[in-house]
């Protein structure tokens, strides 16, 4: 298996990302967001691994300003960036790792949504990575809302990773099928409340994503709410 199966699997998808179901839902989850957290559109947000920019996107079509958006794939963001040419929103999009942000103590609020590179990456140590860079990218008592995978969901885990491979079948852009191995990372509620607070963040929600319900056994899953100490 390719350690960085992330790379080449969301670059050869390109717009049919937004083919998954699990993408269908984004009007509802930005109004929780704004409801919950995002309450001003004046605050700077930081949208890490955005994808095709559907959070970022519709958060500017309701009037935020101040929204960057970084992803990994160039076909990802040049699909990002031609959304948003067509519905005359501006949305500061740039390719970037979410490892290596190079901002600081800049945006109210961070989002990373459906495993926006947090939980895909090679290992812990990388995806930990992410978590010190959303970190240093947030003001003091900024927010980072962030989706995880559910540990508690029926599916195969190796016991000593916590990670599950699948073999995914996508159609490239020439139109040839092509299978990738992925691998990604599941935890447990507790698990990632410590990895965060290990990473300076005082834990202020946790939940079935975008709702105030608890988590739930076989969701796919949960939402974790952090605020920079
Ligand atoms: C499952 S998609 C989620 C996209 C979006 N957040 C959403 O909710 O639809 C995961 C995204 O993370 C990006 N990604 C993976 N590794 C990354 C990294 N190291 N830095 C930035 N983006 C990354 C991928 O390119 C992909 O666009």
């Amino acid at each position: 298996m390719n350690p960085k199966w992330y790379k080449e699997y969301f670059e050869e998808m390109g717009i049919e990302y937004e083919d998954y179901p699990f993408t269908k839902n984004t009007e509802n989850e930005v109004k929780w967001m704004i409801k919950e957290y995002l309450i001003n559109p004046e605050m700077k947000i930081l949208d890490v691994g955005c994808g095709t920019g559907r959070h970022a996107i519709n958060l500017a079509t309701k009037g935020y300003k101040n929204i960057t958006a970084i992803d990994l794939s160039p076909g990802l963001i040049r699909a990002a960036k031609e959304v948003t040419k067509g519905k005359n929103v501006k949305v500061d999009f740039r390719l970037c790792d979410a490892r290596e942000l190079p901002f600081e103590n800049e945006f109210d609020a961070a989002i990373c949504l459906c495993e926006g590179a947090f939980g895909l990456l090679e290992n812990d140590t990388e995806n930990y990575k992410v978590l010190r860079a959303v970190h240093k990218s947030l003001k003091k008592h900024g927010i980072f809302i962030l989706t995880a995978l559910n540990i508690f969901r029926d599916e195969k885990f190796d016991i000593m990773t916590c990670r599950a491979e699948s073999e995914e079948e996508i159609t490239r852009k020439d139109g040839q099928k092509k299978i990738i191995k992925c691998s990604d990372r599941s935890y447990s509620f507790p698990e990632l409340k410590w990895v965060l607070e290990q990473h300076g963040f005082k834990i202020i929600l946790g939940v079935n994503p975008f709702s105030k319900e608890s988590i739930k056994y076989g969701s796919m899953e949960f939402m974790i709410v952090g605020k920079k100490l």
